[in-house]
């Protein structure tokens, strides 16, 4: 017996030497943590427990039947976070450079059976040179098994994924099918077709780093919604994530106790709306003031930044926020801002988290950029997003609702449980000075001189102004549920989630909708 139980306590150190000390050494001198050192920070301490530690691969091609690591190249199982289970599958770039066989596909795909039985999430840490060269085809079959699994989970249980590594051709899509992308600056790289064939069919060149580098998919493709500076960053950063989300789409995120007072005011806030209706502020300060103990967890930060999403807790209950930034493009909506906040309501919506909207919208992008991109379709996206939305949805109108966005911004009647305004929000269908020009275009250019024109345009924009630049005219229809006083934010939003909190709205039953895509 005491021999068997050698053999097993060798086994199990021969498998987590993984590739052998030459490539340990190897990925540490390039910055890189192994797979199994990211999956030790990730968990709890002590709480991980392998599975499959004793996969080999099936191959007898290229002399690989002479070339077996245990384990195979993926290192898979599940512990707890924050004392919560959760599954984890990580690749081990020490063995074939991480790339995926078979087996180490069936070993993904079990840590993900079993997370969507047990309902727990799956976090995936990338780091892989791909399709196993040598497997062939059955390496793309070993994806598309991923694949179809990242689908049917979607919606079901929360699914991350860190790219600490390469990550490239039909790599890239299981990430791509999870709900958020973490990518560290220093050693990852995600593209369909590298730098070399890009040259070759295209003429292209191009560095890997402006190809597919975690700043490039953080700030212009919004692929990756975080950036972290190293895996080290990039791991906590997935524990800081998973702690405002359910485990799966049954429950409810999980409330903190909060030592932050509910009725803490926010005497800033009412001096924060400049007197010019065209100057910015900071709605990131809007927000940190707001929220429990300033913590805002921001999604997507350096991508769209006319829209600003992120994680927040009110008194400890987790929500989606959702602003428009004046400081950025004037907070206007574009194609991306639209796809980036209808995507984050989605995902708010399939885990139970309410969202709170924060309203000071000029419009959308006007131009043909727009047009020909198809804003009317990505557009469509955000709106389609709220009003499918059945989690509770407070907004809060702190200035500008013009026009079709007004609509758009989770208004009164895509199931907006409760809107509030402040007193200097001004709902309409456009700003003064655009409805002056549209109604009185006709009546100004009657009038001789420039004078004239000038104290015309003046009188109308005012009366305009004094008409409907204001929360009153919608709170008189009731789309506003009442005027509050900007300081009493905090206390007004925590009151609506409380009273929200066992709101119960349903979709008619269908297979799915058709979201406009
Ligand atoms: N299949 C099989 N083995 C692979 C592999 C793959 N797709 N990708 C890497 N490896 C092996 C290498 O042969 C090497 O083995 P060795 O340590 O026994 O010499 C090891 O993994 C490390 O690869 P290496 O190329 O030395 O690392 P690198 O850091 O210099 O480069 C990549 C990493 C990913 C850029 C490079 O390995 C690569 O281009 N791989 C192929 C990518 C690809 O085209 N995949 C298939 C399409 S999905």
């Amino acid at each position: 017996n005491q021999a068997k139980i050698k053999e097993l306590i060798d086994k199990r150190a021969e498998a987590r030497l993984g590739g052998g000390e030459k490539r340990i050494n190897a990925q540490h001198n390039k910055g890189k943590m192994t797979a199994r050192e990211r999956i030790e920070l990730l968990m709890d301490e002590g709480s991980f427990e392998e599975f499959d530690m004793f996969v080999t691969h099936r191959t007898k091609s290229f002399g690989l039947d002479k070339q077996k690591y245990l384990s195979d190249g993926v290192v898979t199982g599940r512990g707890t976070v924050d004392g919560r289970i959760v599954f984890v599958f990580a690749q081990d770039f020490t063995v074939f450079g991480g790339s995926l066989s078979e087996t180490y596909a069936q070993k993904i795909c079990k840590v993900m059976d079993q997370a969507m039985k047990v309902g727990a999430p799956v976090i995936g840490l990338n780091d892989s040179g791909g399709a196993r060269i040598q497997e062939g085809v059955r390496s793309l079959a070993g994806y598309a098994e991923i694949f179809q699994r990242n689908i049917m989970a979607s919606g079901v249980i929360p699914q991350i994924s860190g790219i600490f590594g390469p990550c490239a051709g039909g790599a890239v899509y299981s990430p791509a099918l999870t709900d958020f992308i973490i990518m560290s600056e220093e050693n990852s790289y995600m593209f369909v077709t590298g730098p070399k064939v890009v040259q070759t069919v295209t003429g292209e060149v191009i560095s890997t780093d402006d190809l597919g580098g975690a700043n490039m998919h953080a700030t212009k493709s919004g692929v990756a919604h975080f950036m972290s500076q190293d895996d080290e960053e990039g791991i906590l950063l997935t524990r800081k994530i998973l702690s405002y989300l359910p485990s799966n789409n049954l429950e409810d995120p999980p409330i903190l106790e909060s030592h932050d007072p509910i009725e803490r005011l926010g005497d800033t806030l009412n001096e924060i709306i400049p007197e010019d209706v065209n100057k910015p502020y900071s709605m990131h300060d809007v927000i940190h003031e707001v929220v429990d103990n300033n913590e805002f967890l921001e999604v997507h930060r350096n991508y769209a930044q006319n829209i600003i999403v992120g994680f927040a807790r009110f008194n400890g209950r987790p929500v989606g926020m959702v602003a428009n930034n004046p400081s950025h493009l004037a907070g206007v909506l574009d194609i991306e801002a639209s796809r980036k906040a209808a995507r984050f309501v989605r995902f708010c919506d399939c885990f139970n988290i309410p969202l709170v909207t924060m309203v000071d919208v000029p419009g959308f992008l006007p131009g043909s950029n727009q047009e020909y991109g198809g804003i009317i379709v990505h557009g469509a996206k955000l709106l389609f997003a709220y009003g499918e939305a059945t989690v509770p949805k407070i907004t809060i109108t702190l200035r500008k609702s013009y026009g079709g966005a007004h609509d758009v911004m989770s208004c009164k009647q895509l199931r907006g449980d409760i809107n509030y305004a402040w007193p200097t929000a001004e709902i309409a269908v456009m700003g003064a000075k655009g409805a002056v020009e549209v109604l009185e275009g006709r009546n100004i250019s009657k009038l001789e001189s420039d004078e004239e024109k000038v104290k015309y345009v003046q009188e109308k924009e005012e009366e305009y102004t004094k008409k409907f630049a204001n929360p009153y005219e919608a709170a008189k229809f009731g789309y506003i549920d009442d005027i509050i006083e900007p300081r009493n934010t905090r206390f007004r939003v925590i009151r609506a989630l409380e009273a929200l909190a066992n709101k119960k709205d349903h979709n008619p039953p269908k297979k799915h909708s058709n979201i406009p895509l």
